[in-house]
């Protein structure tokens, strides 16, 4: 089979079979042309209590589907690639967040939805990138403890300044690739372009952004400004992604090494699989576990609207 056949036979059996496909915007082309939804961490995690559908399939890493089960307990959730899971996730663990709750017992625990559904059990509140400011000011407690991304709580940080940061040693591997001396040599080959960052990179790579957001909002905001090149800093499919978007703008990747590997595990033939009822994983939790840790995901999706 070739790519469009593939692609024709799970648009038939999508149908067929009632499922939703959720796809997380760094996954490859053929798969967002079979997607119900592309989005970044947040619009997927709306989307996953929305979809009509009575299976939804997960193209991305585990953390989103798990968070899709807590959405949807009664819908049956499949991992479209079993293997596909965020290292950042596996930096903290419950008992690391209970013993930070005894060290700072006035402060409000917030967790980065790249974190285990475990982890999120014994935090106060859940943000992605692109909800995190919103849902930090909305927060009554001064002193916030923000994991496991040191670089995405740094950033929420410089625009809180009432609020007192307590940042641990976290991070995403892929975008923390990406430093100084990337930047400054693919600014001096396209000094017109703008530079957009995602928050998980390095403090010395945001300090030369002209625009900084999720993956939504770099899209977004390469699509509506007027400039003609960009830099773009973060997962490099989303440079191929722009490409086919505006393709009378020039995208550059602001490193060639930023790739995730995890996400570029999961296959057109993954999702063929899951479709079909072949393959997949599906997502199981415990239903205290998914108590616990919905409580933070819902006030994430509550406050972030
Ligand atoms: P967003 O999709 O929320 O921008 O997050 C990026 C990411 O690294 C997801 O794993
Ligand atoms: Fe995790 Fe970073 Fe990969 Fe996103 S890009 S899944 S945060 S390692």
């Amino acid at each position: 089979m070739n790519t469009r056949e593939l692609q024709d036979a799970i648009m038939e059996l999508k149908k067929k079979n009632d499922v939703c496909i959720l796809a997380h915007a760094y996954q490859s082309q053929d798969i967002w042309d079979v997607a119900d939804y592309v989005g970044d961490s947040y619009g997927l995690s709306v989307q996953a209590s929305k979809a009509p559908q009575q299976t939804i399939i997960m193209s991305g890493v585990r953390f989103m589907a798990e968070s899709v089960k807590m959405l949807s307990p009664d819908k049956k959730v499949l991992l479209a690639n079993p293997g596909a899971s965020c290292p950042m996730a596996a930096q903290m663990d419950r008992d690391d967040i209970l013993e930070l709750r005894k060290q700072y017992p006035d402060a409000a625990i917030v967790a980065y939805i790249n974190t285990t559904a475990d982890l999120k059990r014994a935090v106060d509140y859940c943000v992605t990138s692109s909800s995190a400011v919103k849902i930090l000011k909305q927060i009554p407690n001064k002193q916030i403890v923000f994991i496991p991304d040191c670089n995405l709580g740094s950033w929420c940080e410089e625009q809180l300044p009432d609020k007192e940061f307590i940042l641990v040693n976290g991070g995403c591997p892929t975008h923390m690739r990406m430093i100084e001396r990337d930047v400054k040599a693919i600014k001096e080959a396209h000094p017109n372009a703008e530079v957009l960052v995602h928050p998980e990179v390095l403090e010395e790579i945001r300090k030369y952004a002209d625009y900084i957001g999720s993956t939504t909002g770099i899209m977004k905001r390469a699509q509506e400004s007027d400039s003609k090149e960009f830099i773009i800093g973060t997962e490099n499919s989303i440079v191929q992604h722009l490409q086919f978007m505006c393709p009378d703008k020039v995208f550059y990747p602001l490193s060639k090494e930023t790739v995730c590997h995890n996400m570029a595990l999961t296959t057109l033939m993954d999702i063929y699989r899951a479709v079909e009822g072949t393959g997949g994983e599906v997502m199981e939790l415990d239903d205290q576990v998914r108590t616990e840790a919905l409580r933070p995901i819902e006030r994430m999706v509550e406050m972030g609207g």
